[in-house]
């Protein structure tokens, strides 16, 4: 018989939520389980797209707003034989931020609708879980400085939340909203318990498509 496919996991949310802090517990500890587990991370600025994004995220140039929009997308389409293969060999794949950032961001810019964000990344592997890390701005805002990169001032981060309130409102995707004001422990246990559940269900099921 094949091997059970792995799920296909994401987490969300505003920055310094925890998602990327959450991503690598989460990862470790289904790996001392004995799950094979890897971690994946968008945009991922290792490759030839990934690097025009790392540049316009560091305002080192600049793009036009639909096209940086593309090249996000472009950046998860590049990866998704990758994605297929690990998910297929068995592997759960973690994910930090996937197109639901790449929709709440490029959405939260003046003249953006969410259908025309989202339609570039229709039919990417469908996430069998997305865990959005809710947290307020204000709780946020004690866990240090924003960072001097594109996108990371307070008025833009909350119409990026608002965006992201629109998406967990469609239910063709399994969302969870995470409580991340937290401890990391309890985070932690949070998001262990769903992804396991998660798992279990998708090993039956073939891998999604999303928004189609
Ligand atoms: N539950 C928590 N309680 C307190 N501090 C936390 C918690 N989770 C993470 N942190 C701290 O908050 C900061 C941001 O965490 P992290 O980098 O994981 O967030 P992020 O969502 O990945 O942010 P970004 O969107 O900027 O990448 C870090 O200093 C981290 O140690
Ligand atoms: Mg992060």
């Amino acid at each position: 018989m094949a091997c059970k496919r792995g799920a296909l996991i994401v987490l969300e949310g505003v920055d310094r939520a925890g998602k990327t802090t959450q991503c690598n517990r989460l990862v470790e500890a289904l790996q001392l389980s004995g799950r094979p587990a890897a971690m994946m991370k968008f945009p991922d600025r290792t490759t030839t797209i990934g690097k025009l994004i790392n540049s316009y995220l560091e305002s080192k140039s600049d793009l036009e707003d639909h096209t940086v929009h593309l090249l996000f997308s472009a950046n998860r389409w590049e990866l998704v034989p990758l994605m297929k293969k690990k998910l297929e060999e068995g592997t759960t794949l973690i994910i930090d931020r996937y197109a639901f950032s790449g929709v709440a961001f490029t959405s939260a810019k003046p003249g953006f609708s969410m259908n025309w964000c989202m339609n570039p990344d229709m039919g990417l592997p469908k996430p069998d879980l997305v865990l959005f890390l809710q947290l307020n701005p204000a709780t946020a805002a004690q866990r240090g400085q924003f960072g001097t990169e594109r996108y990371e001032t307070s008025s833009f981060q909350q119409i990026v939340q608002r965006r992201f309130e629109e998406l967990i409102a469609d239910t063709s995707v399994n969302w969870q909203v995470i409580d991340a004001s937290q401890s990391i422990d309890e985070v932690h246990e949070n998001i262990k318990r769903l992804s396991v559940k998660a798992m279990n269900a998708a090993e039956d099921w073939p891998i999604g498509e999303l928004w189609t």
